[in-house]
Formats: C-alpha cells, sequence, structure tokens
C-alpha cells in the first residue's frame, strides 16, 4: 500500500494512500490541507509541494507541471503526481 508522509504546520502526518491516488487526493481525504485552487487540474500551482523522500516513488513530472514552471526537483504539483509508493512531502508554506 503507497504511504504518504506530509509535514505542514509543523507536523507530520502519515496516511495511506491507493495506488497511483495523486498526491492532491490522498491529502484532501486525510485532511491535510493541501491548497488546490483550480481544482486539481494543474493551472493554479497551489498544490506545490517539495519532494524530501520517495521521488522515485511518484509518477514521472508531466507536461502540466512543465507548463507551470514546476520543472525541477523537488518540486511537485499535488495533484499531478500520482503515488505508487512510500514518500514523504512538505507542503508549501502559506
Ligand atoms: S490544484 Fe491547481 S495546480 Fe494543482
Amino acid at each position: 500500500m503507497p504511504k504518504v508522509t506530509f509535514i505542514y504546520d509543523g507536523q507530520t502526518k502519515e496516511v495511506e494512500a491507493k495506488e497511483d491516488q495523486t498526491l492532491l487526493e490522498a491529502a484532501i481525504e486525510a485532511g491535510v490541507p493541501m491548497e488546490h485552487a483550480c481544482g486539481g487540474n494543474g493551472f493554479c500551482t497551489t498544490c506545490r509541494c517539495k519532494v524530501k523522500k520517495g521521488s522515485e516513488n511518484l509518477s514521472a513530472r508531466n507536461d502540466r507541471e512543465e507548463n507551470m514552471g514546476v520543472s525541477e526537483e523537488p518540486d511537485r504539483l499535488g495533484c499531478q503526481a500520482e503515488v505508487q509508493g512510500e514518500v514523504e512531502v512538505e507542503l508549501a508554506e502559506e
């Protein structure tokens, strides 16, 4: 079972994710406050986060991320990156 550790607001929350669920979907299901102004469509970057561990356990960076300028490690768009294993991500500071 894929697992995501979210770091935000000085706390850490570990949640189980479904295979190929996006980071954003896993966050919403777990009550983690990942922003998603565009509704998870890859057009706003409010779901941007930093991958601290396990970037190899996320789906490959896609065109929407590249188009929004989220093109370098460790940044990913939470609504585009799909979880395939163990990952640790830090939410962007407000
Ligand atoms: S929710 Fe808008 S880019 Fe991810």
